[in-house]
């Protein structure tokens, strides 16, 4: 059985990602596609709403994304949201033009009688971003909202199904925003909201089981959420059809090797090979103190680590990929086969010897992974695991890597993060770690001189990874984990915080 789906028409907008989140949210299925689709591919999809998106580019410029205006006539609801809305005024005859006041930012619109405002207050907070405005409607639409300098904040026609809106619904500043999404899915459109996590689980699994076979697979495991649940939706599909590999490259952190081999083999029962290579990257990785020279390596060498395993399994017919949503997305609004370009993992393995690729999480957004993680009984440590590297502690060792660098990082790093988690802070920021810088000062320690490394505490909040801001963790949380790691951790008496945001640091420090 197909989930009811809302296509999220896209032109090109920021928070194109976003909309389809919120709707997601709503337990309504949605897909993102280009407008460079042609209605065909649309109706294809035998949606029950159309979200034209926001886009960087005003409607009379002359290469700015149009659509074709059948789109109006197949009587399926449309909503319009920022550019998507003055693209809808264009193609319908009524009239854009420069606003002569920009909105940007929170701004105070005054809504009536819509049933996309249903539930909504008459004056409610929206998040406006436009330098065009909508100067004429088309006929036989009414103006549903105004602010003080843009007299159409929101028009419709609701006989048509067909609304628009100037502002952002799907921004969290939009205080009311999520509430006129739901009016215009449940009201407007219809939807039932049948996107359940547990459906899609059981229903995926079945599909997977039956393209799989009797085939073989073969699945990297790293240990991290999207690794780790495509694994287990493949166990759950084929059993012992399926091996995972994990590659233990002595990089990583605090007891991680043994919690992962434990969890997948000993609670998932899980065919694991663990293959034990820390000698090895850390032999290649000796002198080198270049940060992205250590990258190449360890992406080289876990490529022939992995496939000297693969070739001790032999034949495979599936490979596994954790590529998300995001990432089909990103590559060309879900047009594209994609393969995740795994920074991570450096690559596709090109030695190994497979017929297919399998992604058993391409239709999810990441929050939705963690969530089919919980349906799958992940523990919740697993599935709340904030992102870490493919090189590992590699880029947090500075300079030259030693199995004592390595090991003073592992303890302090623990004992912060598990400081961070006692704060309640784990879930609120999103990456957080220890650093060993390669310099040493310093120091008294009861009667004696210390002379020994400084470490540094890195945490961030973000919500993409491009863009951070350094996470504002309250004093006593950070004396806490100072105190402790300078009293727990040998040759260790100096500690810093680090406050820089991305841009223009990034947030790993190599
Ligand atoms: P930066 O340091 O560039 O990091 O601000 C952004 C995000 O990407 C992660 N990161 C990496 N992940 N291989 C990876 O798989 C890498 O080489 C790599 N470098 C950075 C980093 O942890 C952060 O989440």
């Amino acid at each position: 059985m197909q989930n009811e789906t809302v296509i999220v028409l896209d032109f090109g907008g920021q928070y194109n990602q976003l909309i389809a989140r919120r709707v997601r949210e709503c337990n309504v299925y949605c897909e993102v596609m280009s407008y460079k689709n042609d209605i065909e591919k649309i109706k294809a999809k035998n949606p029950v709403g159309i979200i034209f998106t926001g886009g960087p580019n005003s409607v009379y410029d002359e290469n700015s994304p149009h659509y074709d205006k059948a789109i109006f006539e197949l009587g399926i609801p449309i909503l319009g949201i920022c550019y998507g809305s003055q693209l809808v005024a264009y193609s319908l005859g009524g009239h854009v033009a420069t606003a002569p006041v920009s909105e940007y930012g929170k701004t105070e619109i005054t809504t009536s009688d819509s049933l996309l405002f249903k539930d909504v207050d008459n004056n409610t907070i929206v998040w406006m971003s436009h330098t065009d405005y909508i100067d004429k409607i088309p006929e036989n639409f009414k103006i549903t909202a105004y602010s003080k300098d843009c007299p159409c904040a929101a028009y419709e026609n609701a006989e048509k199904k067909i609304y628009a809106v100037q502002f952002h619904p799907e921004v969290n500043h939009s205080v009311q925003g999520q509430q006129m999404l739901k009016n215009f899915l449940f009201n407007v459109c219809g939807c039932k909201g049948d996107w359940k996590m547990s459906d899609f689980a059981k229903r995926s699994i079945e599909a997977l089981r039956e393209k799989i076979g009797d085939g073989k697979v073969l699945c990297a495991l790293s240990g991290g959420v999207d690794s780790s649940v495509a694994a287990i939706m493949l166990h759950k599909a084929v059993g012992k059809q399926l091996t995972c590999v994990f590659v233990d490259n002595g990089l990583l952190r605090k007891n991680e090797g043994d919690e992962v081999e434990t969890l997948f083999r000993n609670q998932f029962d899980i065919n694991l090979i663990r293959a034990n290579a820390q000698d090895l990257f850390l032999g290649k990785l000796a002198g080198i103190t270049e940060p992205e020279r250590k990258r190449k390596i360890i992406g080289e060498e876990f490529i022939r680590v992995f496939e000297a395993e693969a070739k001790k399994i032999g034949k495979v017919d599936f490979l596994v990929q954790g590529t998300i949503y995001p990432d089909v997305i990103e590559s060309g609004a879900g047009d594209a086969a994609v393969i995740k370009s795994h920074h991570n993992v450096g690559g596709l393995p090109e030695h190994v010897d497979f017929k297919e690729i399998v992604e058993p999480l391409r239709d999810l957004f990441k929050d939705e992974v963690r969530q089919l993680g919980i349906e799958l009984g992940l523990p919740e440590k697993f599935v709340w695991r904030q992102p870490f590297p493919g090189p590992g502690l590699a880029v947090r060792v500075i300079g030259e890597i030693t199995e004592d660098k390595l090991a003073i990082l592992r303890d302090a790093d623990a004992i912060f993060r598990k400081e961070i988690a006692n704060a309640g802070l784990d879930r609120s920021i999103n990456q957080y770690f220890a650093v060993i810088t390669d310099m040493r000062s310093v120091g008294v320690m009861g009667d004696g001189r210390t002379y020994d490394y400084t470490l540094a505490l890195r945490a961030v909040t973000t919500t993409d990874f491009m863009t951070a801001d350094w996470a504002r963790i309250p004093y006593d949380v950070l004396e806490k984990a100072s105190n402790r790691i300078v009293n727990e951790v040998k040759h260790v008496n100096r500690l810093v915080y680090d406050i820089t945001s991305k841009p223009p640091a990034t947030i790993e420090w190599e």
